[in-house]
């Protein structure tokens, strides 16, 4: 990265735009609206609640992040979306069922007013939905001119400075990167070639680095995870992050973890399990869909716990995740985890975790926050894989040979530091005199 001489201003409009007009996104849209109009508080957001300690812990500086660096404002955002359901806003989150209904009647004007475009969507990649409000064309190339003329329209017709783009899409089912994921050249030839292995959230996210516009994804698929969306990213200054927020029983996971680890208490064994009965858990129903967020999931406490480094603590942990959708739930999720951990001479005990947890109520913080560091990124000049953002996601995208980092704490120091770094501060290192200093 370099460091940007001068970020400009968040002045006008933003635009963000969701592929996925569901739980997560009906939730962040609504939560964006009730701060607006005062009716509820932006809670989980760092951009809006967050202070940042600047300079010496004797300076005492320590202003809101949304002070420090330049984000839009909470009133200078329109949302648009995508869906091959057509519901609009309202309809969708009673649907979706996350936010009582007091508050949805409350913004019914303004939730209705969001009303998904057709959508990019292929029921080979999400078995477990069908959908009417569907683009159709000539081949997967004409289908991503579409997404971009969408995009352009929207720019337009809502007056937009600037525009970034959230995957809150379904789990596509598992792809691996292949031949025509290498280069952009490889990739517009298997577009038009419909080729199996290009998936609708590719697409979009193509449409998105194309058009100039940040984009996150919040599933586990692929999307812009991939050699020739990455460099075309890079090649264009356009910020990318992903993949798949971090919520419920990963980001337990993720706190607990490192504080096991930093005491050097070994583990044996976390076995995890999960009730929901959401549109999502009906997607991930399907074992495909299910393997797609199983590798997600699993990867994380192997980079926490360095079993190579540590093989007698964490040599032999063995590690299971279990999903399963049953509907009286709906979106409140209950996850169970159960913790084989060993201490002193090897003698064993246990932790139980049962998490009563709402997750688009964790996930939406994470799309509002994505969106505004995003569109700080682009204006600070930086393209590519943004990975000071893996604090949000349960499978940080990396450049290329690079292994994630999953520590949550590790990510937050990250996170914060960039944030002095872009706004010309020097890095908080918790050395000398700073060391008992609280973030
Ligand atoms: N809720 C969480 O905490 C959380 C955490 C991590 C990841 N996620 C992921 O975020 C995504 C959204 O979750 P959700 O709970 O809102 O699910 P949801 O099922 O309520 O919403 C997903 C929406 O995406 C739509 N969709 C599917 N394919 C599409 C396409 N090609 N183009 C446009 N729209 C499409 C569906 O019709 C649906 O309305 C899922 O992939 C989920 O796995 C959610």
């Amino acid at each position: 990265m370099n460091q940007p001489v001068q970020i400009k201003p968040a002045s006008g409009r933003l635009g963000i735009l969701l592929p996925g007009f569901g739980a997560v996104a009906t939730t962040t849209v609504a939560g964006v609206e009730a701060a607006r109009r005062g009716i509820a508080e932006p809670t989980g957001s760092l951009t809006q609640q967050n202070t940042i300690r600047l300079g010496k812990r004797t300076d005492n500086r320590a202003p809101l992040i949304r002070d420090f660096v330049p984000l839009a404002g909470l009133e200078d955002i329109v949302f648009g979306a995508w869906d091959p359901i057509p519901d609009d806003g309202y309809e969708s989150a009673l649907e979706a069922g996350v936010l009582d209904r007091h508050h949805i009647d409350q913004m019914e004007d303004f939730l209705r007013s969001v009303k998904p475009m057709p959508a990019v969507f292929d029921k080979e990649y999400v078995r477990r939905l069908d959908g009417t409000n569907v683009k159709t064309g000539e081949n997967k190339l004409d289908l991503a001119e579409q997404l971009r003329a969408d995009i352009r329209r929207f720019r337009e017709e809502h007056d937009c400075e600037r525009l970034v783009m959230v995957w809150c899409g379904s789990t596509e089912i598992f792809l691996r990167p292949g031949a025509a994921h290498e280069t952009l050249e490889s990739f517009e030839a298997a577009m038009k070639a419909d080729d199996p292995t290009i998936a609708p959230s590719m697409i979009y996210a193509y449409a998105a680095i194309m058009e100039g516009v940040p984009y996150a994804n919040g599933a586990p698929n692929l999307s812009a995870d991939i050699p020739a969306l990455e460099e075309a990213a890079r090649e264009r200054g356009v910020p990318l992050a992903g993949k798949d927020f971090k919520t419920g029983q990963t980001l337990m996971k993720t706190i607990l973890a490192p504080g096991l680890k930093a005491r050097m208490l070994g583990i044996d064994g976390w076995f995890s399990t999960n009730i929901l009965g959401n549109r999502d858990g009906a997607v991930l129903d399907d074992p495909d869909s299910f393997k797609t967020k199983e590798e997600s999931k699993l990867s994380v406490l192997e980079h926490i716990l360095q079993p190579e480094m540590y093989p007698k603590l964490y040599g032999n942990l063995y590690h299971k995740v279990r999903i399963n959708y049953y509907p009286p739930r709906g979106d409140n999720k209950e996850g169970w985890d159960n913790i084989d951990i060993f201490g002193w001479m090897g003698y064993k005990m246990q932790i139980k975790v049962d998490f009563l947890c709402r997750d688009s109520i964790l996930a939406a913080p994470i799309v509002l926050d994505l969106a505004l560091l995003l569109d700080l990124a682009s204006r600070a000049g930086q393209g590519g894989i943004q990975e000071w953002l893996s604090f949000y996601f349960k499978s940080p995208q990396t450049a290329p040979g690079l292994y994630p980092e999953h520590d949550i704490f590790i990510q937050q120091k990250k996170l914060k530091n960039t944030l002095r770094w872009l706004g010309g501060e020097e890095p908080l290192t918790h050395l000398g005199l700073e060391y008992y200093d609280a973030e």
